[in-house]
């Protein structure tokens, strides 16, 4: 994750970088340009139109030492007296998967919500685009639902997935230090096998993201069952079935809901802070084993379902 980035207006210089971010289809509708009119030209103006209306607050996002321009950030269609805002965010290929989009997207959100006074900021994507919806999904936006095949874009039509934030649920993400449930990750590690049998090797920030100070382990739960229904302040886990199967639900505190299915020795749930979790469906062979971040401490545990979604 790369912080040292900073958002600044768009400047005369930004046109050749900005051409190649705003030349795909679908950005450009975005921002209200035609596709089939992007030239230099046209950047010049878009970025002369963006210093004089009220309508958008489009930013270059730069490197904070170097003032490359690595990409855009804005917020379209303002609409104060509705205190909303269409987010719109495009990267060069070039700076992509350094994290420099979650940070612009956090500064924007910042700037929406506590410059502005925002309560709502919202945007759509093609439904297909799979790895920008996870990315959104991580910086906390909420899906609302689906418009399907609402637009004639590469020659098909395509559906699109609308998502927002509310600026409560903004204020929740930046003041709890919680998790999203889609930082929820299955984690395969390495079959280290052979005809003598199978070994896995689980190690502490080399294959799981955190140093392991606990380990404990479930087993003798049946399916009617449901173990774990509480949330933990600081610790973090690695849930393993090393033997059997069970389910786990991660909830977090927007009330977003994953369920994952722990049925091979050799696959591992990641759960971060801050996530409610509910153990269940065990297999009568079960046996969970938990890795844990932190010493155990009865205090960190959130046992209120209710209080952990207030939170
Ligand atoms: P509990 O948290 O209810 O288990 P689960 O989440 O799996 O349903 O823990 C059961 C008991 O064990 C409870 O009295 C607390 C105690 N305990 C420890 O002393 N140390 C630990 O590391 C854990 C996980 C639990």
């Amino acid at each position: 994750m790369k912080n040292n980035i900073s958002l600044r207006s768009l400047y005369k210089k930004d046109a050749p970088l900005l051409l190649e971010c705003l030349s795909n289809t679908t950005i450009a509708s975005y921002f209200h340009l035609d596709s089939n009119h992007i030239n230099l030209d046209s950047m010049y103006n878009f970025i002369q139109d963006s210093q004089v209306t009220p309508l958008y607050s489009r930013f270059a996002i730069t490197d904070i030492e170097t003032d490359e321009y690595l990409g855009i950030v804005s917020l379209e269609n303002i609409n104060l007296s509705n205190k909303s805002a269409e987010y719109v965010i495009s990267l060069r290929k070039e700076a992509q998967a350094f994290g420099y989009g979650y940070v612009a997207t956090m500064k924007i959100l910042e700037y929406s919500f506590n410059t502005l006074d925002l309560q709502r900021v919202y945007f759509n994507v093609l439904s297909k685009n799979e790895t920008a919806i996870n990315f959104f999904e991580r910086c906390g936006f909420v899906y609302e639902g689906e418009f399907s095949e609402h637009i004639f874009i590469q020659n098909e039509f395509q559906s699109l997935k609308w998502f927002r934030l509310m600026k409560h649920e903004y204020d929740k993400i930046m003041m709890s230090g919680t998790s999203s449930v889609y930082d929820v990750k299955l984690i395969e590690f390495a079959h280290l096998g052979d005809d003598r049998g199978q070994l896995v090797v689980v190690e502490g920030r080399h294959n799981i993201p955190f140093d392991i100070k606990r380990i404990f382990y479930i087993y003798g739960s049946d399916s009617k069952v449901v173990r774990g229904q509480h949330a933990n302040r600081h610790s973090a886990f690695c849930m393993i079935n090393v033997r059997g199967t069970s389910k786990i639900r991660a909830i977090d505190c927007n009330g977003n809901e994953k369920v994952f299915n722990l049925d091979r020795p050799n696959i591992g749930l990641y759960l971060p802070k801050m996530i409610w979790k509910d153990m269940y469906d065990f297999s009568s062979d079960s046996v969970l084993l938990v890795l844990s971040s932190e010493y155990y401490d009865g205090s960190e545990y959130i046992r209120s379902y209710d209080d952990f979604l207030l939170l």
